[in-house]
C-alpha cells in the first residue's frame, strides 16, 4: 500500500492505472477505522482492480468545535489495519493540502438535507458535499462506497452524483454491527463499557419497529413504543426518532404505500452523539 498525502502525487500515480484501463474503487473515511469501514473496503477490493482509501477528518462538516477536537485520530493503527486489506493507495492529506483557502463554493442538497440530521447539524451536509466532491474529483473513481449507517449521507451523495453528472457510481453498503446490535462507529471508542451496553437500546428500539412492521402494526404506535423504550433508558438521551420514505427522505405517517421505509434515530450516550437507522424494502 502506498501512503500519499499530496493530491498532485495521487493524481500522478492514478494516471498509470487509468491509462491501463483499470477500474478504481474509492472509500472515503475520517479514520479510526473499524469493521464497518473494512466491509466497504472489502467490497471495493472485490469489485475493482485498484482501491483507494482516504483518511481525512473534515473540519467543514463539524458544527461543534468540541466534537471536532475529540474526534479520534489514530493514523498508525489505521495503517496497520489497512495493510491487512488489499488497499493500493491510502490518501491522507493534511488540511492545508485540501483547503489552501477557505472554500467559497458549497453544495446545496435542497430539501434532502432539511430533514433528520440536517435539522440538528446545521452546515454538516454542506461540509460533507464539499469534501466528497473534492475527493471524487481528485480520485476520479469508477465506484465509491458509502455505509447505509449514514443513510442520509448516502442518499445525498448518490443524488449529487446523478444530478451533477459525477462519473462515479455510488454504492451503499449494509451497516456492520457488534453482536449486541450496536452499529460500529468511530465514536464508540469514546464510550465506557457501561456506555457501550446502554447504547444497545438504539438497536432494540429499531428491532421493535422492524418486528411491528412485519406484523402490520401502524407506524405511529410503533414509534410511540420505541420512544417509550428510549425514554426508559436513562443513560440514553434521545434527540429524534423519525420515519421517512427512504426514496426521498420525506417524513411519513404510515408505510402502506411505500417502497422503502427508513426509521432514523439520533441520541447521546455519555455525551457522545450516536446515530442509527432501520432501512426496509417493503416491495
Ligand atoms: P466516517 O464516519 O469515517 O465513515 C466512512 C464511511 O464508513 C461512511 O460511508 C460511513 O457510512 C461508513 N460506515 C461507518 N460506520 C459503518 C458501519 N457500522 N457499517 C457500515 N459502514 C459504516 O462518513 C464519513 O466518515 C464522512 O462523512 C466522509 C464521507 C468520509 C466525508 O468526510
Amino acid at each position: 500500500m502506498r501512503k500519499i498525502s499530496a493530491a498532485s502525487e495521487l493524481s500522478a500515480s492514478l494516471k498509470s492505472y487509468i491509462i491501463a484501463g483499470k477500474s478504481i474503487g474509492f472509500v472515503p473515511t475520517m479514520g479510526a477505522l473499524h469493521r464497518g469501514h473494512q466491509s466497504l473496503i472489502q467490497r471495493s477490493v472485490e469489485e475493482n482492480e485498484v482501491t483507494v482509501v482516504s483518511i481525512f477528518v473534515n473540519p467543514l462538516q463539524f458544527n461543534n468545535a468540541e466534537d471536532l477536537k475529540k474526534y479520534p485520530r489514530v493514523l498508525e493503527e489505521d495503517v496497520l489495519l489497512l495493510n491487512d486489506q488489499k488497499v493500493d493507495i491510502l490518501f491522507c492529506p493534511n488540511e492545508s493540502e485540501l483547503f489552501p483557502t477557505q472554500p467559497i463554493i458549497s453544495v446545496d442538497f435542497g430539501y434532502l438535507a432539511q430533514s433528520l440530521e440536517g435539522k440538528y447539524r446545521s452546515g454538516h451536509f454542506e461540509g460533507v458535499g464539499v469534501i466528497v466532491s473534492k475527493l471524487l474529483h481528485i480520485v476520479q473513481p469508477d465506484r465509491a462506497y458509502f455505509g447505509l449507517k449514514d443513510l442520509q449521507q448516502f442518499i445525498l451523495i448518490r443524488t449529487m452524483c446523478v444530478d451533477l453528472n459525477f462519473p462515479t457510481e455510488i454504492i451503499g453498503v449494509e451497516t456492520v454491527r457488534e453482536e449486541s446490535g450496536l452499529a460500529l462507529s468511530s465514536r464508540n471508542r469514546r464510550l465506557s463499557s457501561h456506555g457501550l451496553n446502554s447504547a444497545t437500546v438504539i438497536f432494540s428500539g429499531l428491532q421493535l419497529i422492524k418486528n411491528g412492521v412485519k406484523k402490520g402494526i401502524p407506524l405511529k404506535s410503533l414509534l410511540v413504543e420505541a420512544e417509550a423504550l428510549y425514554n426508559e433508558k436513562k443513560e440514553f438521551e434521545l434527540e429524534y426518532i423519525e420515519a421517512v420514505n427512504a426514496e426521498n427522505l420525506k417524513p411519513i405517517d404510515d408505510y402502506d404505500e411505500l417502497n422503502e421505509l427508513a426509521v432514523c434515530v439520533a441520541g447521546y450516550v455519555e455525551g457522545v452523539r450516536l446515530i442509527d437507522n432501520l432501512y426496509l424494502r417493503l416491495k
